[in-house]
């Protein structure tokens, strides 16, 4: 297969790509490499091959014509691939269909702020980004995508089931490695590796995949093909419950009516039963209703001791066990003070809303939330009606962004928004 860059700093790659087993499958014909220099393109008399941004702005942009005649100059280009933050990420999958394609591969590195927009106009090029973070060009990500790709190529590895058992391969991380000696500074070699019992080595590597995984990458659980065993094994291990920090106050005031004024909603019985079964499922640390409401809270109450006390919780000990998180308070206020007392520390406070409304706090995404929640208590707001009224937007300490904002429709009751938001913020994993 060949790879040919687009750069203007070929040099770049003379080292990497003449290294170890890329070397070899250079020098065995599987490989092959070739730079073609912008810079060699441009018309002007001092070879520049940039210039500034339209409407202004920092940095430079790469021009349009060098990179069009660069790209025009090679004969068989393949798949058209520019490294960019703004691209389709780099992945074990995408390493593998390019691999299996078998067709050439030209790689344009970007430099500066990037490429003049109408170059991905003009050709069809394909944009891929290494990661969630900046280089200063494309080339170290050029090399990141050869390798991914390469090292899949037949003949390129010594064994062909070296590739088979890695990383991302199963969608799992790999097992930890050993080799001689058998006893380092002290730290021994794991027995089981010892023992020659291919059955149980196999075994143990597969729960120590497991373990990395959810470690490391818990997000990629959701998508390997677990068995019952790993299931069983998984939950055996200890992790950290990030839900313990986390309290839901379903509010009933002040939320708002349909017209925007400010007013007090009545209790529903389901989502008192709901918030319950949420908060058991995900073992989070508290639930509250609240209502200054006295004729509400004492229905809160009844319901909550004919379901923990009384013949529904006889009936149904599940239901009695969901039920008996529930904390009924007049209001915010009083919750945060519990959660404060509970806890020892003030819990920082996140409302939630059907609409994008303009607020004094700020937006935040789940990243901070989950973030918060291995800090200290997170206390999730959900109002009752319309929504929370803008009082305690302004006041929160930040909010989330609606639930399927980008829809026409978004009008969730409040018990699945709530599910929803829990979900997304812990998952299966925490
Ligand atoms: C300084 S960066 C430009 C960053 C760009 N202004 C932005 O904010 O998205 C210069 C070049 O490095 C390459 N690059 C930077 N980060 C990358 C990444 N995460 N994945 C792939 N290429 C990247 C691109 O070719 C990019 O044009």
């Amino acid at each position: 297969m060949r790879f040919q860059y687009v750069t203007l700093f070929p040099e770049f790659f003379d080292s990497p790509l003449s290294a170890g087993l890329m070397g070899k499958a250079r020098a065995a014909g599987i490989v092959d490499f070739s730079c073609v220099n912008p810079r060699d393109f441009a018309q002007n008399k001092h070879h520049h091959v940039d210039d500034r941004p339209y409407g202004g702005g920092p940095g430079m942009v790469m021009q349009a014509d060098p990179l069009a005649r660069a790209l025009e100059s090679i004969p068989e280009p393949g798949r058209i691939l520019l490294l960019t933050p703004r691209g389709r990420p780099l992945t074990q999958d995408l390493a593998r269909e390019l691999a299996a394609g078998g067709r050439n591969l030209t790689l344009i590195c970007g430099r500066y702020e990037g490429l003049d927009e109408r170059v991905m106009e003009l050709f069809p090029v394909e944009p891929v980004c290494v990661g969630d973070f900046v280089l200063t060009g494309g080339e170290a990500g050029a090399l990141c995508l050869t390798e991914a790709v390469a090292r899949l190529l037949p003949g390129f590895m010594g064994k062909e089931e070296s590739g088979t058992e890695e990383s991302f391969s199963a969608g799992l991380l790999e097992y930890p490695h050993y080799t001689r000696p058998e006893d380092y500074r002290g730290l021994p070699v794991p027995e089981i590796l010892l023992s020659g019992d291919h059955a149980r080595i196999e075994a143990w590597r597969r729960e120590r995949s497991l373990a990395s995984t959810l470690t490391w990458r818990p997000e990629l659980l959701a998508d390997a093909n677990l068995t019952p065993e790993d299931a069983i094994f998984l939950r055996s291990l200890p992790r950290t419950r990030l839900g313990r920090a986390l309290s839901l106050g379903l509010c009933h005031h002040p939320v708002q009516n349909k017209a925007g004024e400010t007013i007090t909603v009545s209790l529903t019985n389901l989502d008192v039963h709901d918030m319950s079964r949420v908060s058991r499922s995900y073992d989070l640390g508290g639930a509250y209703v609240l209502t200054p409401l006295n004729d509400q809270q004492r229905l809160a109450r009844t319901l909550l001791r004919h379901w923990v006390e009384g013949p529904g919780g006889a009936a149904n000990p599940d239901r009695a066990e969901a039920m008996s998180r529930i904390t009924v308070l007049d209001g915010l206020d009083a919750a945060i003070r519990d959660i404060e007392e509970r806890t020892g520390q003030r819990p920082r406070v996140v409302a939630t809303s059907a609409r994008f409304e303009r607020a004094r706090s700020p937006l935040v995404g789940l990243d901070a939330v989950r973030g918060w929640l291995g800090e200290g208590p997170v206390f999730l707001v959900f109002g009752t009606g319309s929504g929370l009224a803008p009082e305690v937007l302004d006041a929160a300490d930040a909010r989330l962004a609606p639930i399927r904002f980008l829809a026409g429709y978004n009008h969730l009751p409040v018990r699945a928004a709530l599910g929803i938001t829990v979900d997304r913020l812990l998952g299966d994993f925490y």
